[in-house]
């Protein structure tokens, strides 16, 4: 019989694209999201449910329904809403993981999944962050990531849940929500290709870690697949590649010749992202279930470039 595979925040932009890696094997997969619909295509076959995090009656009516053996936790109110609306912020990113943590246990759900971010750290940070630096993040967002990361060492070591957790960098992804100040990397491809003009608000120097959308999913199968007992360790930190906004202009310059590139820094949104980590040490990740990026700063503008092509968005 089919495995089901529950992801909340099912419309989003990483739950739509992981879709076409997860069914390539034998599984049910339902997403749940607030949303009246994914926000992009997925995979032949995925139910589609609403629900909403903050409320415990929809979180348990849907793993009642399902079943599942495991729940992909996406469903996240995002960094700079976060700060928009601190109390929303606590709803969905604390008491709803809390509340789908606990239901996961009461259904005996063997795998959950969470994606942490290089926002669960700030302050003065050394250049490559090891994964055990001491975490004290300036936003709530990282506050709340980094708060998940230590219920599901608890949820771990107390009841036996299997928690796996990836630290992701910034993702470079066509589909990154426009809104997101983290989004520049990935805006800056996709506004080139539709309008020929991009405006950065970072600085030319701001260089936090980021990472191909590919390289994300690509990782977040191999984790979920790992063996348990390779495992030595319940968060792990990724590292793909460290290009400064600079060097990115120069990538889309390079592809798009006639695009209008230019710099009008926001320095709030500047300070935030120069907040998080330029490069977090992955040693465990390679070490423990054999983690390595695909993509580099050009390889990842030749696959935007070639993609955003031959399907132009907006
Ligand atoms: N994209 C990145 O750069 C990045 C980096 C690190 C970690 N992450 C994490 O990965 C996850 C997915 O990110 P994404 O880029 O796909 O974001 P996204 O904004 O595209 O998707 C998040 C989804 O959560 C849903 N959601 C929000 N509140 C909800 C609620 N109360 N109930 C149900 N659904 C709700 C939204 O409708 C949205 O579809 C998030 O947890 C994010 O924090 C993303």
């Amino acid at each position: 019989m089919a495995e089901t595979y529950l992801i909340t925040g099912g419309a989003g932009n990483l739950a739509c694209q992981l879709t076409f890696q997860l069914a390539t094997q034998n599984r049910h997969i339902v997403l749940l999201d607030r949303a009246d619909r994914p926000a992009e295509l997925v995979s032949e076959g995925c139910e589609f449910v609403r629900g909403d995090l903050t409320s415990p009656e929809d979180i348990r009516s849907a793993l009642d329904k399902y079943r599942p053996t495991v729940v992909i936790h996406f469903a996240s109110l995002l960094s700079g809403n976060s700060e928009v609306d601190r109390p929303l912020a606590w709803r969905v990113n604390m008491d709803g993981t809390f509340n789908l943590l606990e239901e996961s246990l009461r259904h005996d759900v063997k795998t959950f999944f969470f994606p942490s971010s290089v926002a669960a750290y700030g302050g003065s940070l050394p250049k490559t962050v090891p994964d055990d630096f001491p975490q004290w993040p300036d936003g709530l967002y990282g506050v709340t990531k980094m708060a998940v990361e230590r219920l599901g060492h608890y949820y771990h070591v107390k009841h036996g849940l299997d928690f796996r957790c990836l630290r992701l960098p910034v993702v470079v992804s066509r589909h990154a929500p426009a809104s997101a100040a983290s989004a520049y990397a990935s805006r800056a491809f996709v506004e080139t290709a539709s309008q020929g003009r991009f405006r950065f608000r970072v600085r030319p120097t701001t260089c936090p870690s980021l990472i191909y959308v590919r390289d994300v999913l690509r990782a977040i199968v191999m984790l979920l697949s790992a063996p348990a007992e390779r495992l030595t360790q319940r968060v792990y930190s990724i590292q793909s590649m460290s290009p400064t906004a600079h060097e990115i202009a120069a990538a889309v310059i390079s592809r798009w010749n006639s695009a209008d590139i230019d710099f009008e820094v926001d320095s709030i949104v500047a300070d935030l992202i120069e907040s998080w980590p330029q490069e977090l040490d992955d040693t465990a990740s390679r070490r423990d279930w054999g983690w390595s990026p695909q993509f580099d700063l050009e390889a990842m503008a030749d696959d935007l470039y070639s993609e955003l092509n031959s399907e132009p968005m907006e």
